[in-house]
């Protein structure tokens, strides 16, 4: 897969080069930063600050590439970093399948040419109670579920992982029952936010961050957002997601991130920013990771302390 898919803008930007941006757009701390590096002023005009996007610090593309979750390469945070370059991305596809009009097997490259790339800065949560803010490129999933033709009687949308032993280490043991599997509701997966990411900081999607293709629903726990999709259904009942089946006292199928709602055997209400250093003090857990206004709405008369 060519590198140009993931590019919003006419070039790949240097990450320095790149936060001086959105430092100067945001208004602050501006012009010491672009003194600094020697940023140009004409770096500036094709950068746009967008409704979505938080203007919090983003993680460095080294932090948010070598502490990862991806069971498929091993169970330890830097197993995706040392694993994943086995995984053959290109050629891929995505098999749409279920209650939609034009089911069948869609190219990634088909895909690119018809949705609209674009960048989000969204807070990410993990279940685990750690964070991070995360420059993605990508597209609305539901530009890709308008592709397919959603029919009127699916309800949710489910997502399926690639299995392929011999290139994922981790499939070749039961630590979950392979191939891991996600699930939404059909509004939760038609919302804006919703994306399917292709890059990160204007680069191609590392493999260990689910390349070439993964799904990024900010407002719930990291686990929903799955890696390398291979498949996606729609449907009329709840899907299955491989964390609530697998212990589904401690994982539900909504997954909304929630500091009210404490995992059986830790507290939600503070994370851990990584990258904060040793030292630094946890942070407060923000409900719908800090999307409520633009989510809430979803979950009205849902009562959240059972759907969890
Ligand atoms: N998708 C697959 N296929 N396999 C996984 O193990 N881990 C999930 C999610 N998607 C996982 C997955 C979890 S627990 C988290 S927190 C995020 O991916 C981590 O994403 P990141 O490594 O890009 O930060």
């Amino acid at each position: 897969m060519s590198a140009k898919y993931n590019l919003p803008y006419s070039h790949v930007t240097p990450e320095t080069v790149y936060l001086n941006r959105r430092a100067m757009m945001a208004g602050f701390a501006g012009a010491g930063l672009l003194a600094a590096t020697g940023a140009q002023a004409q770096d500036v005009p094709d950068f746009e600050i967008k409704g979505f996007d938080t203007t919090e610090t983003p993680n460095t593309f080294e932090e948010i590439t070598s502490y990862n979750n991806f069971y498929e390469f091993g169970t330890g945070k830097e197993d995706p970093m040392r694993n994943a370059h086995t995984l053959t991305t290109d050629p891929w596809s995505v098999e749409i399948d279920g209650m939609v009009e034009r089911p069948g097997s869609y190219g990634l490259g088909d895909i690119l040419a018809k949705v609209d790339i674009d960048e989000r800065i969204y807070r990410f949560r993990c279940v685990e109670a750690w964070s991070m803010v995360i420059p993605w490129n990508g597209f609305e999933l539901n530009q890709l579920l308008n592709l397919a033709g959603v029919q009127p009687s699916a309800k949710y949308v489910r997502f399926e992982t690639l299995f392929r032993p011999e290139e994922m280490p981790g499939q070749r043991r039961p630590i979950l029952d392979w191939p891991y599997v996600e699930g939404l509701r059909l509004d939760e997966a038609m919302h804006p936010l919703t994306i399917m990411a292709t890059g990160l900081y204007g680069q191609e999607l590392p493999n260990q961050n689910g390349a070439p293709l993964r799904l990024v629903v900010p407002w719930k726990y990291g686990f929903k957002s799955i890696k390398s999709v291979v498949k996606i259904t729609l449907q009329e009942e709840q899907p299955v997601n491989t964390w609530k089946a697998t212990n589904h006292r401690e994982y539900g199928f909504y997954s909304n991130v929630n500091p009210e709602v404490s995992h059986p055997r830790w507290s939600q209400a503070t994370e851990r920013r990584i990258g904060g250093g040793l030292f630094a003090s946890r942070i407060a857990t923000v409900k719908f990771n800090g999307y409520e206004e633009q989510v809430g709405d979803l979950y009205r008369g849902l009562d959240l302390t059972k759907n969890y």
